[in-house]
């Protein structure tokens, strides 16, 4: 899918500082002068903050495939509503998760399969691919010790560490999309990186 904006995610485990450092880049960048939209999954959309009300707190037991599907249909949602009308008003969009956490957290972590869920995401995105994707790296007991509470996908801290393998291993594999960075560090010294990598795309 061809726009002529430019399209960053962020994304990594829970309490990784995805909210944080997408809130720094937005006012770093907005400070540089160019449109900024920032979006997040899931609830950046209407129809997103009623499914994040089921995908987080209701006790509704979803299977993992059905959980893919409703976090597609938030994705898809967050794409027509946000998403594509930014990019082509050629703004810079910064979304807080994409396509990656649904391979890595059902497809991989959740055993639903990566294939399955690559060929499904591929499906509902019409192929659109960030440009640049940060990966925000740390230890499950680091990022989970920063949350004051947890939700009900953020419990399991050895699922975690199959989620964090997964994302290390999909950067491995699309080195030229992705950017691992440390996130166990300061929120400032995280920015760094964050910035200097977004910066170094842009131009
Ligand atoms: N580099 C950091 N060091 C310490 N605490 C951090 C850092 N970055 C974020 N935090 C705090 O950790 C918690 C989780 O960060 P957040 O940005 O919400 O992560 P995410 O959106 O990835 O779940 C928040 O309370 C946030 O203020
Ligand atoms: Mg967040």
């Amino acid at each position: 899918m061809t726009h002529r904006g430019f399209f960053v995610t962020f994304e990594g485990i829970d309490g990784c500082g995805k909210s944080t450092q997408a809130d720094l880049l937005t006012t770093a960048l907005e400070e540089r002068g160019h449109r900024v939209t920032h979006t997040f999954e899931p609830g950046g959309t209407t129809l997103g903050k009623r499914l994040r009300t089921i995908l987080v707190h209701d006790e509704l037991a979803v299977s993992p495939f059905a959980e893919v599907l409703l976090f597609a249909a938030d994705r898809r949602q967050d794409i027509d509503e946000i998403i594509l009308p930014a990019l082509h008003q050629e703004q810079i969009i910064v979304a807080e998760r994409f396509a990656d956490s649904s391979i890595a957290y059902q497809g991989i972590g959740g055993g639903v399969g990566k294939e399955r869920v690559e060929s499904l995401m591929n499906l509902i995105t019409s192929g659109l691919i960030p440009d640049l994707t940060l990966l925000l790296d740390i230890a499950p007991d680091k990022s989970l010790a920063r949350k004051a509470s947890l939700d009900k996908i953020e419990q399991r801290g050895s699922f975690l560490t199959l989620v964090r393998r997964a994302y290390l291993d999909m950067a491995a594999q699309q080195p030229a999309r992705f950017v691992i960075i440390n996130a166990a560090r300061t929120r400032e010294d995280v920015f760094q990186d964050v910035l200097a990598a977004v910066l170094k795309r842009l131009s």
